[in-house]
């Protein structure tokens, strides 16, 4: 059986929805110096994306969370490709608001069940989530969303799993990240495609706050489209 503090999980997945409502669209970033972070941090938010979540998949991850908390107040910065709970405690040191995993183990879902920090475990699969919401989860990634079903899988899960959202990634695009988003079960979208390597590698934030003022467009642009 396991435990978990259910008011605590009840106030994230609170949390959770206020920050996934900030945005239609979390830019999933990999940083690897203080001019990147700054660079692209300050694009994404002018260009509407006021969620940002930055992945410890580079060795400047932790201090990319901390610098971007100070360079950004009003932006929210969440912690990406989180594996386990020393990973877990090390962003919420460095001041990460929010903490996303890929997958979830039963050692991380307590550990994200009794944190003031919300954890969104990722999940690919109805089991997955079953075993999340026994400790109160109520709110996922689905990731890869796009290998495990996508549009469909959520589709099908809004029937078994009606109080479940989920903020798909993995394969959105902004080809495909509207289609997503007017499903009633997902909160948010995330994508790398809002930092692309090229863009990166030239420092062209210009271009990066072209990407996110459009990204931010798309639930309002999907909303005038249905009801037009
Ligand atoms: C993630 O960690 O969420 C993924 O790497 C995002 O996948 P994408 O590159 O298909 O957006």
């Amino acid at each position: 059986m396991l435990s978990s503090n259910i008011t605590q999980i009840q106030a994230n997945s609170q949390r959770l929805d206020q920050i996934c409502a900030t945005a239609p669209v979390i830019p999933v970033l990999t940083l690897n110096n203080a001019e990147q972070a700054i660079g692209i941090g300050k694009a994404l938010v002018s260009g509407g994306l006021t969620v940002l979540e930055i992945t410890l998949r580079s060795d400047y991850a932790l201090a990319a969370i901390s610098q971007l908390k100070l360079a950004l107040p009003d932006a929210i910065i969440g912690a990406g490709t989180v594996l386990n709970n020393r990973q877990y405690q090390a962003c919420m040191d460095a001041g990460a608001d929010f903490i996303v995993s890929p997958g979830s183990t039963v050692e991380l879902l307590r550990f994200g069940s009794t944190s003031k920090v919300p954890l969104l475990p990722g999940v690919a699969s109805v089991s997955e989530i079953m075993q999340a919401m026994a400790l109160g989860y109520r709110r996922f990634k689905l990731f890869p969303a796009a290998v495990v079903g996508g549009i469909d899988a959520l589709k099908a899960f809004s029937g078994p799993l009606a109080e479940v959202k989920f903020c798909p990634t993995g394969g959105i695009k902004p080809s495909n990240a509207a289609e997503y988003l007017a499903l009633d079960n997902v909160m948010c979208v995330g994508g790398t495609w809002l930092a692309p390597k090229d863009l990166v590698k030239q420092g062209d934030w210009k271009a990066i706050e072209a990407l996110a003022k459009s990204a931010a467009q798309l639930k309002a642009s999907q909303l005038n489209h249905a009801s037009a």
